[in-house]
């Protein structure tokens, strides 16, 4: 049976999502947006590929919930960047709008569908998707680790001149300055990395990693990344859709695992069929365990904000 996916926002992450799903046929894709001609036009454009690309899939644009009725999945990628003199609070606030009333015809048009949240402040944003939709917890996500990690692999990759695909390892934590890779659980062809690289060259490698969205944003100057966080959603939404059991780093509702309650922080899971299948709770030295609960204390403070 033909999978639906609905993309809620049609900029570059949205498109390059749709894209990617069209590429590797995943799934028939509606792109949602409020601005009128944008989720139309790009989803004709990528249908029109498709003779040249031998894909099938159907794409199309729209404004209206009715549309995206009965998707199997719906990622969550509208909201406003950040502008200058915009501070955090301001663009969590005008993305909670967004996200909350987006989520609700989400809901209302999808109610079985599984949620993957891309919007920024991520973990705050999937919180928000979470409480406002009612869904239980294994059908809501946030994508960051996924992403997070693909920025440590490739400079570790660059670093140690091997092929990114001997880099093992994984990012917890919220998705911002305070994350927590863990170079401990990192390794190359199955050699812990610490074993490889001096603790300064990690630590340079670590803060590389941490500042990887704001990197990509002082080179573009407008707008953010979209090539690398539309790959993580896409890796999402293959191991859900083919069940494959992947462990993968996602931002997931925590109800007392590490020790933290009632929030959504960046941990391993395992995606299948149903979403989040298990939180994996691994073993943390007291320094990382008090990394990531600090990590989850910066995650808090947004969630009160807004109340969530
Ligand atoms: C990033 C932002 C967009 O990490 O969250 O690229």
């Amino acid at each position: 049976m033909r999978r639906k996916v609905t993309i809620v926002g049609s900029g570059n992450v949205g498109a390059t999502v749709a894209h990617r799903l069209a590429d590797r046929q995943l799934a028939d894709v509606v792109l949602m947006d409020i601005l009128e001609g944008i989720p139309q036009g790009k989803g004709l454009d990528l249908l029109e590929a498709g003779p040249i690309e031998g894909y099938d899939i159907r794409i199309t644009g729209t404004n209206s919930y009715a549309d995206t009725a009965n998707s199997d999945l719906v990622v969550m990628t509208a909201g406003f960047p950040r502008k200058p003199g915009m501070s955090r609070d301001d663009l969590l606030k005008a993305n909670f709008e967004v996200v909350k009333g987006a989520v609700e015809q989400v809901a209302r048009y999808s109610p079985e569908c599984i949620l993957i949240v891309v919007t920024n402040p991520l973990d705050a944003m999937a919180q928000a998707a979470y409480k406002v939709s009612g869904f239980s917890k294994n059908r809501v996500m946030g994508m960051a680790g996924v992403l997070d990690t693909a920025r440590y692999r490739t400079f570790l990759a660059e670093a140690l001149n091997v092929s990114v695909q001997n880099v093992q390892g994984f990012v917890l934590g919220g998705h911002g300055d305070t994350m927590v890779p863990v170079p401990r659980y990192t390794t190359v062809a199955g050699i812990p990395v610490t074993e490889l690289l001096p603790q300064d060259q990690l630590e340079a490698i670590i803060r590389r990693t941490a500042n990887g969205g704001a990197e990509i944003v002082n080179l573009l100057k407008a707008g953010s990344a979209y090539y690398a966080p539309s790959a993580a959603v896409v890796e999402m939404i293959d191991a859900i859709f083919h069940d494959r059991k992947k462990i993968l780093p996602c931002s997931a509702y925590l109800e007392g695992e590490y020790g933290i309650h009632g929030l959504f922080v960046g941990v391993p899971v395992k995606l299948g069929s149903r979403g989040i299948e298990q939180i994996i709770e691994i073993k943390l030295t007291p320094e990382e365990l008090a990394a990531l609960r600090r990590s989850a204390e910066a995650v808090k403070e947004l969630v009160q904000v807004i109340g969530v």
